[in-house]
């Protein structure tokens, strides 16, 4: 069985201080009735102050970045790596998100190569993909998104696969209030294990988790929730709120 997997990528919001009253709070109300994986992926600078409140006062969440480069070390200003993650004791790495690919060119050939260089690291990948209005309105959308699976898994053993999170994120659906119906989640998250079973075994499709991410907020949790090969949710800005986190976490 898949344990639920529900992660809250803040994206840029929150400063450090902001980010460690969200924690306080959260874990003042915090409950988790569904027994799920919860992981908060706060902006870098976040990291390390979220992760030592969580430790401290063992709040059973875990902690993610947003980003990374793929690279150990060198002159790649601006750049995070994979190392001085894995340094932070930090478990989860979202890599590939749709903004990352619009705004700073990231590509299925650099997913790829950041998906390797995280399970390298002992940091466990959500690897995200999702197909655009454009894609969707022409039909293409499956085939799109499964080509993107292939490519950001190539040449990835079938044992690091196992612990492989995808994040299927329809682009026009973030963000945008519109969330796509729990049926077209589900058929596009089944797909998306057929491919892996096809890639790897059966046995490594059935043990990946696959989320749903795109205006997932509490009135829409439960029913991606009840589909069954939705695992989980990818939330975006329903995740900097701690009333609606904890409502989405407690579907
Ligand atoms: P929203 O939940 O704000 O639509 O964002 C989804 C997302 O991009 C999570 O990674």
């Amino acid at each position: 069985m898949r344990k639920p997997f529900i992660a809250g990528n803040w994206k840029m919001n929150l400063t450090h201080i902001e980010a460690t009253a969200f924690i306080q709070d959260f874990h003042y109300d915090f409950k988790n009735k569904n027994n799920c994986e919860i992981c908060i992926c706060p902006p870098f600078i976040a990291l390390r102050g979220i992760k030592n409140i969580i430790d401290a006062d063992k709040i059973n969440v875990k902690i993610g970045a947003q980003n990374m480069h793929w690279e150990k070390s060198g002159a790649f200003t601006g750049e995070i790596s994979p190392e001085m993650l894995k340094a932070l004791k930090i478990d989860y790495v979202i890599i590939g998100h749709s903004e990352r690919r619009q705004y700073f060119a990231e590509t299925n050939e650099t997913v790829n190569k950041k998906v390797r260089a995280a399970f390298a690291n002992d940091l466990l990948p959500i690897m995200c993909v999702g197909e655009d209005l454009k894609t969707r309105e022409a039909g293409n959308a499956e085939d799109f998104v499964l080509g993107q699976i292939t490519e950001c898994l190539e040449g990835l053993e079938e044992k690091l696969a196992a612990d492989l999170t995808v994040a299927y994120e329809p682009i026009w659906a973030i963000g945008t209030g519109r969330t796509a119906t729990s049926e077209d989640a589900n058929t596009m998250c089944s797909a998306i294990r057929k491919k892996i079973a096809g890639l790897y075994s059966f046995a490594t499709a059935e043990s990946v988790r696959i989320q749903y991410g795109g205006s997932v907020k509490p009135s829409n949790i439960t029913e991606l929730m009840s589909m069954p090969d939705i695992d989980g949710a990818l939330v975006g800005g329903a995740s900097i709120n701690v009333g609606d986190f904890l409502a989405i976490i407690n579907y």
